[in-house]
């Protein structure tokens, strides 16, 4: 069945890239592999940009007050419609404001906009939302809180469709698995498997409904809040959801490395060899954590894929910031060592560790991407799969013998 995105009522134009593939028809059923509850089942109110445009004229004539920023109502529509097919109109209007930043309410209006305003040509870190991460970061947020929340999300939105898409079974159960282990919750499990009856979707809602209060719970309020606003797909599709939020995991892990390592470089500099291998220790427990969030990814349905490669051109990982930081600071971290005088083999072990999970990390990605794309050219220009074969040979400490 032909599933072309069309334009809202009142979009404008419809310049989202038209697919074969139900991922974006609102037609077919919510869950894996078709479109996302919200383009489902709209709120009509949603459909319509004529709300959120209101809402804003309403914000602008109050002051422009960035703790009253009308954020449902503008994400509503963009999640309906899908960003790539948001019209010039409600685009022109967001463009507009002018955030001031500085700190609070205000910081988070300037980092959110840029995803919202980037129309359909916009990069890998308006995709993400990556600047609201950023000052989460910044200002001393959690890693583990962060991707915490993110799988708290990811379970709530994948057991929400599960009535109606039991093909989405095998990708809650993994969400649900990943939340766990992320959150500490195994204790109250008794295992990080998922709990009893698992092929039971009820079972399932209910342990993945449960989990997920738990986990919040154990968050602070301003990460749930950059959470809520971070979700601006391209396209109606409920994949979509999944994997940003999967990458706003892995920005969380790749940021917390580079920090850690760049942390680890001046502790070496300082003669602190036990805090730079507690510090790179920390960074590989990160690192091999991502491996059950990969298995969330495996789930993701090729035609689906296709939909949001179509829709995602120019906005590959391939432009990390935090990636290539982590590339670029190992050799100096190594460097430093070698120029401190400081016993090499102290802190070798913990270099080789982290080196090996993040060399198994790449071949998994490699893995995945062979799977759902093949060997077609990568969203970010390169020749995809061959190009990450290489690049998961480049080790972090080539110089480690
Ligand atoms: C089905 C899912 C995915 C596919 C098919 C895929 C595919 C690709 C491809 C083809 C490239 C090569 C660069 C390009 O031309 O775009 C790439 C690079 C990259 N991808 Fe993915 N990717 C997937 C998921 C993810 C996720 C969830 C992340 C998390 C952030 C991620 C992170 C990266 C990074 C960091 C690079 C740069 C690697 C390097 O330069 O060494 N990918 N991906």
């Amino acid at each position: 069945m032909t599933a072309a995105l069309s334009s809202a009522p009142g979009a404008g134009h419809a310049p989202a890239v038209r697919t074969d593939t139900p991922a974006d028809d609102p037609s077919r059923a919510p869950g894996v592999g078709g479109p996302s509850l919200m383009a489902a089942r709209p709120e009509p109110a949603d459909l319509d940009p004529r709300r959120a445009l209101r809402e804003l004229a309403r914000w602008r004539g109050a002051g422009q007050d960035a703790a009253s920023f009308p954020y449902r109502a503008v994400l509503g529509h963009y999640r309906t419609v899908g960003k790539n097919a948001v019209g010039d109109e409600l685009l022109t209007a967001l463009r507009a404001i002018r955030p001031q930043g500085g700190a609070g309410p205000a910081r988070l209006l300037a980092d959110w906009l840029p995803q919202v305003v980037d129309g359909r040509h916009g990069d890998y870190a308006g995709y993400a939302g990556i600047p609201v991460y950023t000052s989460l970061a910044e200002n001393g947020a959690s890693t583990d809180h962060v991707i915490t929340a993110l799988l708290a999300d990811i379970v709530e939105t994948e057991t929400a469709t599960l009535a109606g898409a039991p093909a989405g079974r095998p990708r809650a159960r993994a969400a649900l698995r990943a939340l766990i282990a992320a959150a500490g919750l195994a204790a109250r499990y008794g295992t990080t498997s998922t709990p009893r009856a698992p092929d039971e979707d009820a079972a399932l809602v209910r342990a993945g409904a449960e989990a997920a209060r738990a986990a919040r719970e154990r968050v602070t309020a301003d990460v749930l809040r950059a959470v809520e606003l971070t979700l601006t797909p391209t396209t109606r599709s409920h994949d979509e959801q999944m994997f940003i939020r999967l990458i706003q995991i892995f920005e969380a892990v790749f940021a917390a490395v580079a920090r850690a390592v760049a942390a680890a470089t001046e502790a070496v500099g300082t003669g602190r060899i036990d805090l730079a291998q507690k510090l790179l220790d920390e960074a590989t427990r990160h690192v091999t954590g991502t491996s059950g969030v990969f298995r969330v990814l495996t789930t993701m349905p090729k035609d689906a894929f296709a939909v949001i490669r179509a829709n995602t051109d120019g906005r590959s990982a391939v432009q990390s910031r935090t990636y290539r930081a982590v590339e670029r600071s190992c050799p100096t971290l190594h460097l430093a060592l070698v120029r401190s005088g400081l016993p090499e083999a102290e802190l070798a072990p913990a270099m080789a560790e982290l080196d090996a999970a993040w060399g198994a990390m790449k071949r998994t990605h490699w893995g995945i991407t062979m799977k759902v794309i093949g060997t077609v050219r990568g969203t970010g220009g390169t020749d995809g799969a061959s190009y990450l074969r290489e690049a998961a040979e480049v080790r972090l400490f080539p110089a480690l013998g």
